[in-house]
């Protein structure tokens, strides 16, 4: 048999039909993926993957660049996450997997463009819990130091901090979201549920004790520092919308997938966007803008009661809120990588499923010891800053996919159409790259980097591997009339 040209395995797609045929087995073995999570536990996985330092600390950072108007930024934030929320919603009813954007983008744009984007979310889910994790270990410190406890240095951080040379409430918060999952999805996303609405609590309580000390006079020229302060504020708060894509992870597992995972994505982004909104009300309310070049939510909450262990609260609202991140996000990078070893793409070992967990159980091990030891040793600098290019990737593929998909399968039934198609799809897909562009250089060097490893990787391993390029040219022909 003469082996493809390059280009022809770039090109080659999966089929719905073939995807969804597959959905919730094993790579190899006979385990299969349980259908458990409700339409709220999804849109928990959302919030849960979503709401982090974003809204803790980034927000009170942007305060003095946008002024009192940090609500619009907030607002405008939200516009070009809602565009690809919209597309996400509409590709998750009609292609309900758990390969989120690379599923999508094999479907459609073939099998180059879905290892990019399947890599891709690799440094939007595998890195960004390292980076995340390793973010938690300073509320952790900063917890103990409230009670005058300390951690020793050595194990108090990686080895980029003078005398540290390990992480350890970073490897350990990894390594309880991996036994968590090692458990079972059911499990997971019980707690995650619990400790999402925590996460909000905080906010809310944050927002409830601001409004006791509201002065409308705190909002006056709201309007003075539009350009560039508010616009450049949401450019940055952007960040704090990622997330959301992560209940789209979770297609084979959902009860009722075609109609849950579109409203569990707009549930999300929905109530992330509100608490957000009334979150930075309340600070503004509490607080002039120019106070926060000095001080960060924590301190309203401190000044306002006048009780500095409320501080407590927050730090414990904090680490709550990223413990969710990674029990999410580390979910989400076990099922895409699931779904990619089902295709042949990364070997099938991470797809294995253990018929009494319902869990890719040596897939999660892989993942969880590797990104607990990132966290705890490795200073991921630069590479944690581009995952914010390869989120902006991937949103700007499903964006594209969602329009390649209604011209080649109209008739397709989905369960959640985009609004105003097609300008709602390429407005999202322009944004995405609007906003990739004004990333640094040294990101955009990450990044390429990055890339340069993944497609050595493709190379040497996933065409040659590939599933859809073992069938034989007739049949893979049949299977795209199918489709
Ligand atoms: N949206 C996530 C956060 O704000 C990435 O931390």
């Amino acid at each position: 048999m003469t082996r493809p040209s390059l280009a022809a395995q770039l090109l080659r797609r999966r089929t719905i039909g073939m995807l969804v045929a597959e959905a919730g087995t094993s790579s190899e073995g006979p385990g299969t993926l349980g259908r458990h999570l409700s339409m709220i536990q999804l849109a928990m996985i959302s919030v849960g993957a979503t709401l982090g330092t974003g809204i803790l600390a980034l927000l009170a950072e942007q305060i003095p660049h946008a002024g009192p108007g940090i609500w619009m930024s907030v607002l405008l934030a939200a516009i070009p996450a809602l565009l690809s929320a919209l597309s996400y919603a509409e590709m998750a009813g009609a292609v309900p997997v758990s390969g989120s954007s690379y599923s999508y983008a094999y479907v459609t744009l073939g099998e180059g463009v879905a290892w990019v984007v399947g890599w891709c979310l690799v440094l939007e889910y595998g890195v960004s819990v390292a980076a995340v994790a390793a973010g938690a270990g300073q509320y952790v410190d900063e917890t103990l130091a409230i009670f005058d406890l300390s951690l020793p240095t050595a194990i108090a951080s990686d080895p980029s901090a003078e005398g540290g040379v390990f992480n350890l409430s970073a490897f350990l918060l990894v390594i309880l979201a991996m036994v968590l999952l090692l458990r079972g999805v059911r499990e997971a996303a019980w707690i995650n549920t619990v400790l999402v609405l925590l996460k909000i609590v905080v906010l809310l309580f944050f927002a409830a004790v601001a409004f006791t000390a509201f002065r409308i006079d705190h909002f006056s020229g709201m309007f003075d520092t539009f350009f560039p302060g508010v616009t450049g504020a949401a450019a940055v708060l952007f960040f704090s919308y990622i997330g959301f894509d992560a209940a789209s992870t979770a297609g084979e597992e959902a009860r009722n997938p075609t109609r849950d995972l579109p409203r569990a994505i707009l549930l999300g982004m929905g109530l992330v966007t509100v608490i957000y909104v009334v979150v930075a009300v309340a600070a503004i309310g509490a607080r002039e803008a120019s106070w926060f070049r000095e001080n960060g939510l924590v301190t309203v909450l401190a000044e306002v009661t006048g009780q500095p262990w409320f501080g407590v609260v927050f730090s414990l609202g904090a680490l709550i809120a990223f413990a969710s991140i990674v029990l999410t996000v580390l979910y989400g990078q076990t099922r895409i990588l699931l779904t990619m070893s089902r295709d042949g793409l990364v070997p099938r070992v991470l797809g294995r499923i253990s018929p009494r967990t319902q869990t890719p159980v040596v897939g999660t091990l892989i993942v969880g010891i590797v990104i607990a030891v990132a966290a705890g040793v490795v200073p991921l600098g630069e590479l944690a800053n581009a995952t914010s290019i390869g989120t902006f990737a991937a949103f700007t593929v499903v964006n594209i996919a969602v329009i390649v998909l209604r011209y080649r399968r109209p008739e397709l039934p989905r369960t959640y159409r985009v609004p105003l198609f097609p300008v709602i799809p390429v407005l999202g897909a322009l944004t995405c790259l609007a906003l990739m562009s004004q990333l640094s250089a040294s990101t955009w060097i990450a990044f390429a980097c990055w890339m340069v490893v993944g497609a050595v990787i493709y190379l040497g391993y996933g065409r040659r591997h590939s599933r859809v390029g073992a069938l034989a040219e007739a049949k893979y022909r049949a299977a795209l009339v199918e489709a």
